[in-house]
């Protein structure tokens, strides 16, 4: 069986820097005709000049051998801090390359120190967003150490994200990598500058993958994998039809040696079978018909920009996803690393 579709695009991405750009880039750009890049670098990009050289860095990195491939187009996001001045968003948004704001609570996740401490300390920025129409992408969980780390998602809606839709009713809002029931129910409560993405990995398995046998640290990403009722809301809401919610792989390379140690890092490398994974999931909804949508349509309406017009052939065909991919100083460990995936992207 075979399924061609508009070829999609990827609105939550991590490709690193510098020596890793060989390594991770590629992936992306022979599935995907465009990607939000986060902005989480050490030191993050909170500038649109820095974004602009981050661009063209990314740029360099594209295989330039296949034509469609070698169109692929990053599109730059900021790193939201306590001190992003409003007038950096008049200067973003002049720039045709920023294309959104990420907030990260200080502290949430992998590079996120520089965050933000209380958002109420960024409304200016927050106004002058709504006014550019520019979206603000956000984490959405809290960072206080007292609150369980399975609920922090639902307390940040509460705490964070009501109180920010009051205040900014018509701001362009992203709710990244949505993880539970909660989180689901609360964008089909809101109007339609909410909108939400979905991995992969909350697609498809729930927190006990991260203890099967032993501690998984390939399963580690945040938000953390959530019980399974929280899964099969998700996959609910990502078969739905309904355009708030689209596909945002957060593929995020860690070199195996910093996955596997003691405190290892968050974050789940996707990006060399991002599509193939969501076909899986898609198809095991018997949903494969609004994959298309969801992949290809939804996200480009969301961030105002024009649907692709070429396309992707998959075929459902067994391979066995290999083990590991090079990447800096050592190799990297792919979600399904050495396992047999179901659907296959024909280049
Ligand atoms: C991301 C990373 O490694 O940059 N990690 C993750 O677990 N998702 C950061 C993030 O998006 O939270
Ligand atoms: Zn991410």
């Amino acid at each position: 069986m075979k399924l061609t579709m508009t070829r999609p695009d990827d609105w939550h991405l991590h490709v690193r820097d510098n020596d890793a750009l060989k390594y991770t880039v590629p992936f992306t750009a022979r599935q995907f005709s465009r990607a939000i890049i986060m902005p989480n670098l050490n030191p993050p990009n909170t500038t649109t000049q820095q974004a602009l050289a981050y661009r063209e860095r990314i740029i360099a990195a594209i295989p330039k051998k296949n034509k469609l491939h070698s169109q692929f187009e990053p599109l730059m996001t900021l790193y939201l801090t306590d001190n992003t001045a409003a007038a950096e968003i008049e200067t973003a948004s002049k720039s045709s390359y920023v294309h959104a704001v990420k907030l990260y609570p200080a502290g949430a996740t992998t590079n996120s120190d520089a965050g933000v401490t209380d958002l109420k300390k960024c409304y200016k920025v927050l106004a002058a967003l709504q006014k550019h129409n520019m979206p603000l992408l956000v984490h959405g969980e809290v960072n206080d150490p007292a609150v369980d780390i399975f609920d922090r998602e639902k307390v940040f809606i509460e705490t964070v994200l009501l109180p920010a839709r009051q205040a900014f009713p018509e701001l362009k809002i992203v709710f990244e990598h949505i993880t539970t029931r909660d989180a689901v129910d609360y964008v089909l409560s809101e109007d339609h500058y909410t909108a939400a993405t979905i991995t992969p990995q909350h697609l498809l398995y729930n927190r006990n993958a991260l203890f099967k046998g032993g501690i998984r640290p390939h399963y580690f990403c945040l938000p953390v994998l959530k019980r399974e009722e929280h899964r099969q809301a998700l996959n609910v809401a990502a078969t739905s039809g309904n355009a708030k919610f689209f596909l945002g792989t957060d593929s995020a390379p860690h070199a195996k040696n910093k996955k596997e140690t003691a405190c290892g890092c968050a974050g789940i490398f996707s990006a060399p079978l991002a599509i193939e994974l969501y076909a899986r999931a898609f198809d095991e909804n018997n949903a494969l018909h609004k994959l298309e949508a969801f992949a290809s349509f939804y996200g480009a309406d969301f961030y105002g920009l024009p649907r692709n017009t070429d396309t992707i052939t998959l075929q459902k065909k067994d391979w066995i996803v290999p083990a590991s991919y090079p990447f800096v100083d050592g190799p990297v460990i792919p979600l399904h690393g050495g396992e047999t995936e179901s659907w296959q992207l024909l280049s």
